[in-house]
């Protein structure tokens, strides 16, 4: 068993400007929001807050996006309620105006006309792939080179994106996307067979097996599940990636990868995003609509702040008809599942009060991966995952393979495809 103190949670946790945490997201391009909620040139503003900051965005006359503190550097009045013209956002309060770099052009209350230059203001470089809004937050000049994923480069009709503001911290959701044991149960269904056979192996085999090996870009991690055939196993390999994305092979019913972002809003919440991508198959509305049924997508609230619909306050809409008979959890939707009970733990986990054991294998080896990088970083070493290259050809596939099979021999043979999936019927 393994126990973490309280200053190893607090430690993983913080992400606040100044924490260890933050400075590690601060040394990312992180997304900052999906494209689709900055529609128009010269459209109203948005609140963002990421990383504990609170901060305005807007796009531009000429369609670059713009991201800043929210508040103006005059007086402090909110950026929110600007005007978003002629290529920049002016405070409606004394009419100072900022370019979507954040630099302060216009002072019209001023009679001296250098004073702009004097004033420091707060803004992140923005760049825009695959449907997102990324900002680097971090300090350097410089910023890091560009993440070059693979989803960035497919056209619309082969990802489709969601992100949610989920009210709890990142940390949770990251683990529980690495907990191997738990598909079997809360994603698991009750007399009806699984939708595929992943799901079919993953309901069949509570305890699969783990492997993680360190990369350049961050954590590998394999699983493995019996099947219903003694001679062959089903793998899944889905990388972690820093500072906060997994690839996961989720099945070959739907696009086959999820593309995942946990980006800290504040401590006790943040941006989970779900890119659904495939690079062979084409969806239409029928794919988008196919998943936003499996996955809960639809309870998404882009009127609130894109919170879920299901929440603690209605008990996540729990239907006991439905875990009486279809359903392990009853909640519809597998996203919907996670964040019930992600959400059920409280904002953040006291994760000295559990008692974690050994199918919780991946779970424990990112928090010390976790807690390993950022003991790096106070030395000054380099980090991971920081060439921009790696990204888009991180690995990340379902196979069914000889039982025999070793986990390192699965990630050494990556001409082994999903069409194993499909031939090992
Ligand atoms: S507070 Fe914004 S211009 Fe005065
Ligand atoms: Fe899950």
């Amino acid at each position: 068993m393994s126990v973490m103190t309280r200053e190893q949670n607090e430690r993983l946790v913080r992400t606040g400007p100044g924490t260890p945490m933050g400075r590690f997201f601060r040394s990312y391009w992180i997304p900052a929001m999906l494209s689709e909620r900055l529609p128009q040139r010269d459209g109203p503003p948005i609140r963002i807050r990421l990383l504990g900051e609170d901060l305005v965005a807007f796009r531009d006359t000429d369609g670059r996006v713009g991201l800043m503190d929210e508040f103006c550097p005059h007086r402090r009045a909110s950026l929110f309620y600007g005007r978003n013209e002629q290529c920049g956002l002016r405070c409606v309060f004394h009419g100072w105006k900022f370019d979507a770099a954040g630099k302060l052009i216009d002072t019209p209350t001023e009679m001296n006309p250098d004073f702009g230059a004097t004033v420091q203001v707060t803004a992140y470089p923005t760049r825009e792939a695959g449907g997102i809004v990324w900002t680097y937050m971090g300090k350097e000049a410089a910023p890091p080179p560009f993440p070059d994923w693979l989803f960035t480069h497919l056209p619309e009709t082969q990802r489709f994106a969601w992100h949610y503001n989920a009210p709890f911290n990142y940390l949770q959701a990251v683990e529980a996307d690495i907990d191997i044991s738990h598909p079997a149960f809360l994603h698991g269904t009750i007399g009806k067979a699984p939708i595929d056979r992943s799901r079919a192996a993953m309901a069949a085999d509570p305890q699969p097996k783990a492997f993680t090996r360190e990369e350049p870009f961050g954590l590998m991690t394999v699983w493995g599940w019996e099947t219903d055939d003694p001679a062959r196993s089903l793998v899944w390999v889905d990388p972690y990636v820093v500072p906060c994305h997994t690839i996961v092979p989720a099945g070959r019913t739907l696009m086959r990868y999820i593309w995942h972002a946990w980006v800290p809003r504040d401590d006790e919440s943040h941006w989970l995003y779900y890119i659904h991508f495939d690079p062979e198959l084409v969806g239409g509305p029928d794919e988008r609509r196919a998943l936003e049924e499996t996955y809960g997508h639809d309870l998404i609230d882009p009127e609130n702040d894109y919170r879920s619909r299901a929440s603690l306050e209605n008990l996540h809409f729990v239907d006991r008809e439905l875990q009486r008979t279809e359903s392990f959890s009853g909640i519809r939707g597998i996203a919907a599942q996670d964040i019930a009970v992600l959400e059920s733990m409280g904002p953040i986990i006291d994760r000295t009060r559990e008692h974690v054991g050994s199918k919780d294998y991946l779970v424990i080896r990112l928090r010390k991966y976790l807690l390993d990088l950022l003991d790096r970083q106070d030395a000054g070493d380099p980090l991971p995952g920081l060439n921009g290259e790696v990204a888009r050809d991180i690995d990340s596939r379902m196979v069914i393979v000889p039982t025999s099979t070793s986990f390192e021999e699965v990630l050494g043979r990556r001409e082994w495809t999903w069409g194993d999936v499909d031939k090992a019927a």
